[in-house]
Protein backbone atom coordinates (compact mmCIF):
# COMPACT_ATOMS: atom_id res chain seq x y z
CA UNK A 1 0.00 0.00 0.00
CA UNK A 2 1.06 3.28 -0.60
CA UNK A 3 0.22 6.16 2.00
CA UNK A 4 -0.61 9.53 -0.54
CA UNK A 5 -1.53 13.09 0.37
CA UNK A 6 -5.10 14.19 -0.47
CA UNK A 7 -4.80 17.46 0.00
CA UNK A 8 -3.86 16.93 3.68
CA UNK A 9 -5.23 14.10 4.65
CA UNK A 10 -3.39 11.07 4.08
CA UNK A 11 -4.98 7.71 2.55
CA UNK A 12 -4.22 4.45 1.71
CA UNK A 13 -3.56 3.40 -1.82
CA UNK A 14 -2.91 0.38 -4.02
CA UNK A 15 -1.59 0.67 -7.36
CA UNK A 16 -0.31 -1.98 -9.63
CA UNK A 17 3.21 -1.17 -8.19
CA UNK A 18 2.39 -2.00 -4.69
CA UNK A 19 0.24 -5.11 -5.61
CA UNK A 20 1.26 -6.10 -9.40
CA UNK A 21 -0.84 -8.05 -11.69
CA UNK A 22 1.62 -11.13 -11.49
CA UNK A 23 0.52 -11.28 -7.82
CA UNK A 24 -2.88 -10.65 -8.72
CA UNK A 25 -2.72 -13.86 -10.93
CA UNK A 26 -0.93 -15.49 -8.41
CA UNK A 27 -3.40 -14.73 -6.03
CA UNK A 28 -6.49 -16.16 -8.38
CA UNK A 29 -4.42 -18.97 -10.21
CA UNK A 30 -6.88 -21.80 -8.69
CA UNK A 31 -10.03 -19.44 -9.13
CA UNK A 32 -12.56 -19.51 -11.46
CA UNK A 33 -14.34 -15.99 -11.40
CA UNK A 34 -17.91 -15.94 -12.46
CA UNK A 35 -19.59 -12.71 -13.62
CA UNK A 36 -22.48 -12.87 -13.44
CA UNK A 37 -24.72 -9.94 -16.09
CA UNK A 38 -23.50 -8.78 -19.19
CA UNK A 39 -24.76 -5.73 -19.16
CA UNK A 40 -22.92 -2.43 -18.85
CA UNK A 41 -20.18 -3.65 -15.76
CA UNK A 42 -20.26 -7.25 -16.61
CA UNK A 43 -18.67 -7.20 -20.09
CA UNK A 44 -16.03 -4.69 -19.02
CA UNK A 45 -14.72 -6.47 -15.98
CA UNK A 46 -15.13 -9.97 -17.78
CA UNK A 47 -12.95 -9.12 -20.79
CA UNK A 48 -10.23 -7.23 -18.83
CA UNK A 49 -10.00 -10.24 -16.77
CA UNK A 50 -9.76 -12.61 -19.42
CA UNK A 51 -7.03 -10.43 -21.24
CA UNK A 52 -5.14 -10.53 -17.97
CA UNK A 53 -4.91 -14.03 -17.82
CA UNK A 54 -7.46 -15.03 -14.97
CA UNK A 55 -9.93 -17.73 -15.56
CA UNK A 56 -13.50 -16.16 -16.37
CA UNK A 57 -16.52 -17.99 -16.98
CA UNK A 58 -19.50 -15.77 -17.72
CA UNK A 59 -23.40 -15.79 -16.55
CA UNK A 60 -26.28 -14.65 -18.19
CA UNK A 61 -30.16 -15.82 -18.71
CA UNK A 62 -30.58 -17.16 -22.18
CA UNK A 63 -31.82 -16.02 -25.11
CA UNK A 64 -30.92 -12.50 -24.65
CA UNK A 65 -29.22 -9.51 -26.38
CA UNK A 66 -26.74 -9.48 -23.92
CA UNK A 67 -26.23 -12.77 -24.10
CA UNK A 68 -25.63 -12.59 -27.85
CA UNK A 69 -23.59 -10.11 -27.03
CA UNK A 70 -21.07 -12.36 -24.78
CA UNK A 71 -20.87 -14.73 -27.59
CA UNK A 72 -19.79 -12.12 -30.24
CA UNK A 73 -17.12 -11.32 -27.48
CA UNK A 74 -15.36 -14.35 -27.83
CA UNK A 75 -17.91 -16.26 -24.62
CA UNK A 76 -18.71 -20.01 -25.61
CA UNK A 77 -21.78 -21.44 -24.66
CA UNK A 78 -21.12 -24.82 -22.52
CA UNK A 79 -17.34 -23.98 -22.06
CA UNK A 80 -17.41 -20.13 -20.59
CA UNK A 81 -20.75 -18.99 -21.29
CA UNK A 82 -23.57 -20.68 -18.91
CA UNK A 83 -26.91 -19.43 -17.62
CA UNK A 84 -26.67 -18.05 -14.30
CA UNK A 85 -27.58 -20.96 -11.99
CA UNK A 86 -24.64 -23.18 -14.11
CA UNK A 87 -22.08 -19.82 -13.61
CA UNK A 88 -22.51 -19.37 -10.02
CA UNK A 89 -21.96 -23.07 -9.16
CA UNK A 90 -18.96 -23.20 -11.05
CA UNK A 91 -17.45 -20.05 -10.14
CA UNK A 92 -15.46 -19.73 -6.70
CA UNK A 93 -15.72 -16.09 -7.22
CA UNK A 94 -18.78 -14.70 -7.94
CA UNK A 95 -19.10 -11.43 -9.47
CA UNK A 96 -22.49 -10.13 -9.08
CA UNK A 97 -22.91 -7.76 -12.03
CA UNK A 98 -26.67 -8.25 -13.00
CA UNK A 99 -28.54 -4.50 -12.02
CA UNK A 100 -29.26 -4.09 -8.61
CA UNK A 101 -33.14 -4.54 -8.90
CA UNK A 102 -31.75 -8.23 -10.68
CA UNK A 103 -29.63 -8.91 -7.80
CA UNK A 104 -32.82 -8.67 -5.68
CA UNK A 105 -34.84 -10.97 -8.17
CA UNK A 106 -32.74 -13.55 -8.80
CA UNK A 107 -30.73 -13.79 -5.10
CA UNK A 108 -32.74 -17.00 -3.81
CA UNK A 109 -31.43 -19.34 -6.73
CA UNK A 110 -27.81 -17.51 -6.93
CA UNK A 111 -27.76 -17.91 -2.97
CA UNK A 112 -28.48 -21.98 -3.69
CA UNK A 113 -25.19 -22.66 -5.86
CA UNK A 114 -22.76 -20.98 -3.53
CA UNK A 115 -20.69 -22.91 -1.98
CA UNK A 116 -18.32 -23.15 1.25
CA UNK A 117 -15.29 -20.67 0.43
CA UNK A 118 -16.85 -19.12 -2.01
CA UNK A 119 -16.05 -15.18 -2.65
CA UNK A 120 -19.23 -12.97 -3.61
CA UNK A 121 -18.12 -9.64 -4.79
CA UNK A 122 -20.11 -6.55 -5.70
CA UNK A 123 -19.61 -3.54 -7.57
CA UNK A 124 -22.16 -1.59 -5.48
CA UNK A 125 -23.24 -1.86 -1.75
CA UNK A 126 -26.68 -1.71 -2.79
CA UNK A 127 -27.64 -5.17 -2.50
CA UNK A 128 -26.11 -5.74 0.83
CA UNK A 129 -26.26 -2.04 2.59
CA UNK A 130 -30.40 -1.45 1.82
CA UNK A 131 -30.77 -5.68 2.75
CA UNK A 132 -34.36 -4.96 4.08
CA UNK A 133 -35.29 -4.34 0.74
CA UNK A 134 -33.02 -6.41 -1.20
CA UNK A 135 -33.66 -9.27 1.14
CA UNK A 136 -29.88 -9.81 0.17
CA UNK A 137 -28.26 -11.53 2.99
CA UNK A 138 -24.96 -13.62 1.95
CA UNK A 139 -24.59 -17.00 3.83
CA UNK A 140 -21.89 -16.97 6.88
CA UNK A 141 -19.52 -19.50 5.10
CA UNK A 142 -18.56 -17.05 2.42
CA UNK A 143 -16.58 -13.66 1.55
CA UNK A 144 -18.37 -10.97 0.54
CA UNK A 145 -16.50 -8.32 -0.73
CA UNK A 146 -16.81 -5.05 -3.08
CA UNK A 147 -14.51 -3.81 -5.91
CA UNK A 148 -16.81 -0.66 -7.37
CA UNK A 149 -14.87 1.01 -10.67
CA UNK A 150 -15.78 4.61 -10.28
CA UNK A 151 -16.50 5.42 -13.92
CA UNK A 152 -19.17 2.90 -16.30
CA UNK A 153 -18.00 -0.45 -16.97
CA UNK A 154 -18.30 0.92 -21.27
CA UNK A 155 -14.90 3.08 -19.79
CA UNK A 156 -13.59 0.53 -17.41
CA UNK A 157 -12.93 -1.37 -21.15
CA UNK A 158 -12.05 1.33 -23.31
CA UNK A 159 -9.60 3.03 -21.03
CA UNK A 160 -8.13 -0.54 -20.25
CA UNK A 161 -7.55 -0.98 -23.89
CA UNK A 162 -6.32 2.79 -24.11
CA UNK A 163 -3.47 1.57 -21.28
CA UNK A 164 -5.22 3.93 -18.72
CA UNK A 165 -7.65 2.58 -16.03
CA UNK A 166 -10.87 3.65 -14.11
CA UNK A 167 -10.30 4.01 -10.33
CA UNK A 168 -12.04 1.48 -7.92
CA UNK A 169 -12.93 1.55 -4.23
CA UNK A 170 -13.17 -2.00 -2.42
CA UNK A 171 -14.42 -3.04 0.57
CA UNK A 172 -14.75 -6.14 2.68
CA UNK A 173 -17.76 -6.94 5.22
CA UNK A 174 -17.45 -10.53 5.95
CA UNK A 175 -14.25 -12.66 5.54
CA UNK A 176 -14.87 -16.01 6.63
CA UNK A 177 -11.15 -17.63 4.34
CA UNK A 178 -9.07 -15.45 5.62
CA UNK A 179 -7.97 -14.51 1.82
CA UNK A 180 -10.70 -12.25 1.22
CA UNK A 181 -8.97 -9.04 0.85
CA UNK A 182 -5.79 -10.36 -1.12
CA UNK A 183 -8.70 -11.98 -3.12
CA UNK A 184 -10.33 -8.10 -3.40
CA UNK A 185 -7.05 -6.71 -4.23
CA UNK A 186 -6.09 -9.01 -6.31
CA UNK A 187 -9.75 -8.53 -8.74
CA UNK A 188 -9.10 -5.10 -8.07
CA UNK A 189 -5.86 -5.46 -10.54
CA UNK A 190 -7.33 -7.52 -12.71
CA UNK A 191 -10.07 -5.35 -13.66
CA UNK A 192 -7.62 -3.00 -14.76
CA UNK A 193 -8.17 -0.27 -12.11
CA UNK A 194 -6.23 2.84 -11.90
CA UNK A 195 -5.50 2.94 -8.24
CA UNK A 196 -7.68 1.31 -5.54
CA UNK A 197 -9.02 2.86 -2.22
CA UNK A 198 -10.26 1.55 0.92
CA UNK A 199 -14.21 2.24 1.46
CA UNK A 200 -16.88 0.15 2.93
CA UNK A 201 -20.17 -1.02 1.76
CA UNK A 202 -22.16 1.29 3.56
CA UNK A 203 -19.65 4.98 2.65
CA UNK A 204 -19.78 3.26 -1.35
CA UNK A 205 -23.47 3.61 -2.00
CA UNK A 206 -23.85 6.40 -0.08
CA UNK A 207 -21.18 8.28 -2.14
CA UNK A 208 -22.15 6.51 -5.26
CA UNK A 209 -26.07 7.69 -5.42
CA UNK A 210 -24.85 10.83 -4.38
CA UNK A 211 -22.41 11.33 -7.13
CA UNK A 212 -24.91 10.08 -10.29
CA UNK A 213 -28.02 12.32 -8.90
CA UNK A 214 -25.59 14.90 -8.29
CA UNK A 215 -22.65 16.43 -10.26
CA UNK A 216 -22.39 13.06 -12.39
CA UNK A 217 -25.45 12.84 -14.17
CA UNK A 218 -28.39 14.76 -12.80
CA UNK A 219 -27.31 17.92 -11.61
CA UNK A 220 -24.90 17.83 -15.24
CA UNK A 221 -28.69 17.00 -16.93
CA UNK A 222 -30.49 19.54 -14.81
CA UNK A 223 -28.12 22.75 -15.24
CA UNK A 224 -27.19 22.01 -18.58
CA UNK A 225 -30.89 22.08 -19.70
CA UNK A 226 -32.07 25.21 -17.51
CA UNK A 227 -28.36 27.25 -18.90
CA UNK A 228 -29.81 25.95 -22.65
CA UNK A 229 -33.18 27.29 -21.84
CA UNK A 230 -32.63 30.14 -20.90
CA UNK A 231 -30.63 30.63 -23.76
CA UNK A 232 -33.11 29.79 -25.93
CA UNK A 233 -35.88 32.12 -24.01
CA UNK A 234 -33.50 35.19 -25.01
CA UNK A 235 -33.38 34.14 -28.76
CA UNK A 236 -30.03 32.61 -29.20
CA UNK A 237 -29.83 29.95 -31.79
CA UNK A 238 -29.67 26.40 -30.86
CA UNK A 239 -26.63 25.91 -32.18
CA UNK A 240 -25.13 29.35 -30.11
CA UNK A 241 -27.37 27.89 -26.86
CA UNK A 242 -25.93 23.96 -27.51
CA UNK A 243 -21.74 25.00 -28.27
CA UNK A 244 -22.08 27.95 -24.95
CA UNK A 245 -23.44 24.96 -22.72
CA UNK A 246 -22.29 21.60 -23.47
CA UNK A 247 -19.80 21.57 -26.69
CA UNK A 248 -17.56 24.15 -25.16
CA UNK A 249 -17.41 21.66 -22.19
CA UNK A 250 -17.20 18.31 -23.57
CA UNK A 251 -14.16 19.27 -26.16
CA UNK A 252 -12.08 22.16 -24.23
CA UNK A 253 -13.04 22.65 -20.62
CA UNK A 254 -13.67 19.71 -18.49
CA UNK A 255 -10.43 18.26 -20.46
CA UNK A 256 -8.35 21.37 -18.87
CA UNK A 257 -10.22 20.20 -15.84
CA UNK A 258 -9.20 16.32 -16.61
CA UNK A 259 -5.85 17.56 -16.64
CA UNK A 260 -4.71 19.80 -14.10
CA UNK A 261 -7.57 20.75 -11.94
CA UNK A 262 -10.15 23.78 -11.71
CA UNK A 263 -7.74 26.26 -11.58
CA UNK A 264 -5.82 24.94 -14.53
CA UNK A 265 -8.93 25.52 -16.71
CA UNK A 266 -9.47 28.99 -14.79
CA UNK A 267 -5.88 30.33 -15.68
CA UNK A 268 -6.50 28.74 -19.42
CA UNK A 269 -9.61 30.99 -20.12
CA UNK A 270 -9.80 34.75 -20.51
CA UNK A 271 -9.53 37.37 -17.92
CA UNK A 272 -13.18 37.93 -17.95
CA UNK A 273 -13.94 34.43 -18.20
CA UNK A 274 -12.65 34.00 -15.10
CA UNK A 275 -13.34 36.95 -13.08
CA UNK A 276 -16.67 35.79 -14.13
CA UNK A 277 -17.19 32.26 -13.06
CA UNK A 278 -14.92 33.15 -9.71
CA UNK A 279 -17.62 35.33 -9.11
CA UNK A 280 -20.42 33.19 -9.77
CA UNK A 281 -19.39 29.66 -8.56
CA UNK A 282 -19.89 30.42 -4.60
CA UNK A 283 -23.67 31.09 -5.99
CA UNK A 284 -24.08 28.36 -7.42
CA UNK A 285 -23.01 25.95 -4.89
CA UNK A 286 -24.93 28.03 -2.57
CA UNK A 287 -27.91 27.57 -4.15
CA UNK A 288 -28.04 23.87 -4.92
CA UNK A 289 -26.43 22.77 -1.15
CA UNK A 290 -30.21 22.80 0.29
CA UNK A 291 -30.76 20.17 -2.79
CA UNK A 292 -28.11 18.05 -1.95
CA UNK A 293 -28.81 17.71 1.44
CA UNK A 294 -32.07 16.85 0.17
CA UNK A 295 -30.49 14.19 -1.89
CA UNK A 296 -28.27 12.82 0.53
CA UNK A 297 -31.01 12.16 3.07
CA UNK A 298 -32.85 10.58 0.62
CA UNK A 299 -30.44 8.17 -0.07
CA UNK A 300 -29.74 7.58 4.07
CA UNK A 301 -33.67 6.47 4.37
CA UNK A 302 -33.68 4.33 2.02
CA UNK A 303 -36.01 6.35 -0.61
CA UNK A 304 -33.93 6.26 -3.58
CA UNK A 305 -33.30 2.75 -2.96
CA UNK A 306 -36.59 1.97 -2.77
CA UNK A 307 -37.64 3.71 -5.97
CA UNK A 308 -35.08 2.20 -7.78
CA UNK A 309 -35.91 -1.31 -7.33
CA UNK A 310 -39.87 -0.50 -7.83
CA UNK A 311 -39.56 1.14 -11.10
CA UNK A 312 -36.35 -1.35 -12.24
CA UNK A 313 -38.22 -4.79 -11.26
CA UNK A 314 -41.36 -3.84 -13.32
CA UNK A 315 -41.37 -6.11 -16.43
CA UNK A 316 -42.07 -3.40 -18.56
CA UNK A 317 -39.05 -1.26 -16.94
CA UNK A 318 -36.83 -1.28 -20.61
CA UNK A 319 -39.68 -0.02 -22.58
CA UNK A 320 -40.68 2.31 -19.97
CA UNK A 321 -36.97 3.33 -19.89
CA UNK A 322 -36.63 3.67 -23.78
CA UNK A 323 -39.19 6.13 -23.86
CA UNK A 324 -37.64 8.67 -21.34
CA UNK A 325 -34.50 8.60 -23.26
CA UNK A 326 -36.37 8.89 -26.32
CA UNK A 327 -37.66 12.10 -25.00
CA UNK A 328 -34.55 13.58 -24.58
CA UNK A 329 -32.53 12.16 -27.87
CA UNK A 330 -35.61 13.85 -29.60
CA UNK A 331 -35.73 17.25 -27.38
CA UNK A 332 -34.63 20.63 -30.05
CA UNK A 333 -31.21 20.46 -27.17
CA UNK A 334 -29.96 17.18 -27.95
CA UNK A 335 -31.40 17.39 -31.29
CA UNK A 336 -28.78 20.46 -32.03
CA UNK A 337 -26.43 18.75 -30.49
CA UNK A 338 -26.31 15.67 -32.89
CA UNK A 339 -26.00 18.85 -35.52
CA UNK A 340 -23.29 20.21 -33.54
CA UNK A 341 -21.54 16.82 -33.37
CA UNK A 342 -21.86 15.86 -37.16
CA UNK A 343 -19.79 19.03 -37.76
CA UNK A 344 -16.94 17.78 -35.76
CA UNK A 345 -14.18 18.14 -38.36
CA UNK A 346 -13.51 14.18 -37.36
CA UNK A 347 -17.27 13.26 -38.22
CA UNK A 348 -17.94 15.71 -41.15
CA UNK A 349 -18.70 13.40 -44.34
CA UNK A 350 -19.31 10.02 -42.35
N1 LIG B 1 -23.27 0.62 -15.15
C1 LIG B 1 -22.07 0.88 -14.65
O1 LIG B 1 -21.20 1.31 -15.38
C2 LIG B 1 -21.75 0.63 -13.20
C3 LIG B 1 -20.70 1.30 -12.60
C4 LIG B 1 -20.30 0.95 -11.32
C5 LIG B 1 -21.02 -0.04 -10.64
N2 LIG B 1 -22.09 -0.63 -11.23
C6 LIG B 1 -22.79 -1.70 -10.52
O2 LIG B 1 -22.54 -2.92 -11.22
C7 LIG B 1 -23.67 -3.79 -11.14
C8 LIG B 1 -24.14 -4.11 -12.54
O3 LIG B 1 -24.62 -2.91 -13.11
P1 LIG B 1 -24.85 -2.71 -14.67
O4 LIG B 1 -25.13 -1.27 -14.87
O5 LIG B 1 -23.78 -3.39 -15.44
O6 LIG B 1 -26.21 -3.48 -14.82
P2 LIG B 1 -27.11 -3.57 -16.11
O7 LIG B 1 -26.39 -3.15 -17.32
O8 LIG B 1 -28.40 -2.95 -15.79
O9 LIG B 1 -27.17 -5.16 -16.05
C9 LIG B 1 -28.06 -5.80 -16.62
C10 LIG B 1 -27.70 -7.26 -16.45
O10 LIG B 1 -28.54 -7.81 -15.45
C11 LIG B 1 -29.34 -8.81 -16.08
N3 LIG B 1 -30.65 -8.83 -15.41
C12 LIG B 1 -31.39 -7.78 -15.01
N4 LIG B 1 -32.52 -8.21 -14.40
C13 LIG B 1 -32.46 -9.56 -14.43
C14 LIG B 1 -33.32 -10.58 -13.95
N5 LIG B 1 -34.45 -10.30 -13.31
N6 LIG B 1 -32.94 -11.86 -14.13
C15 LIG B 1 -31.78 -12.16 -14.76
N7 LIG B 1 -30.93 -11.23 -15.25
C16 LIG B 1 -31.27 -9.95 -15.07
C17 LIG B 1 -29.41 -8.37 -17.55
O11 LIG B 1 -29.79 -9.41 -18.36
P3 LIG B 1 -30.61 -9.07 -19.71
O12 LIG B 1 -29.68 -8.37 -20.62
O13 LIG B 1 -31.01 -10.41 -20.17
O14 LIG B 1 -31.75 -8.18 -19.30
C18 LIG B 1 -27.96 -7.94 -17.75
O15 LIG B 1 -27.10 -9.03 -17.87
C19 LIG B 1 -24.70 -3.03 -10.30
O16 LIG B 1 -24.53 -3.40 -8.95
C20 LIG B 1 -24.32 -1.58 -10.50
O17 LIG B 1 -24.77 -0.74 -9.47
C21 LIG B 1 -22.46 -0.32 -12.49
Amino acid sequence: MAQIDFGGVVEEVTTSEEFSLQKAREVLKDETVAVLGYGVQGPGQALNMRDNGIRVIVGQRENSNSWDRAVVDGFVPGETLFPLEEAARKGTIVQFLLSDAGQMQTWQKIKACLNPGDALCFSHGFSIVYKDQTGIIAPENVDVILVAPKGSGRTVRTNFLDGSGINSSYAISQDTTGRAKERTLALGIAIGSGYLFPTTFEKEVYSDLTGERGVLMGCLAGTMEAQYNLLRKHGHSPSEAFNETVEELTQSLIRLVAENGMDWMFSNCSTTAQRGALDWAPKFRDAVAPLFDELYDKVLTGEETQRVLEVNSAPDYRERLQKELDTIHESEMWRAGAAVRSLRPENRGR
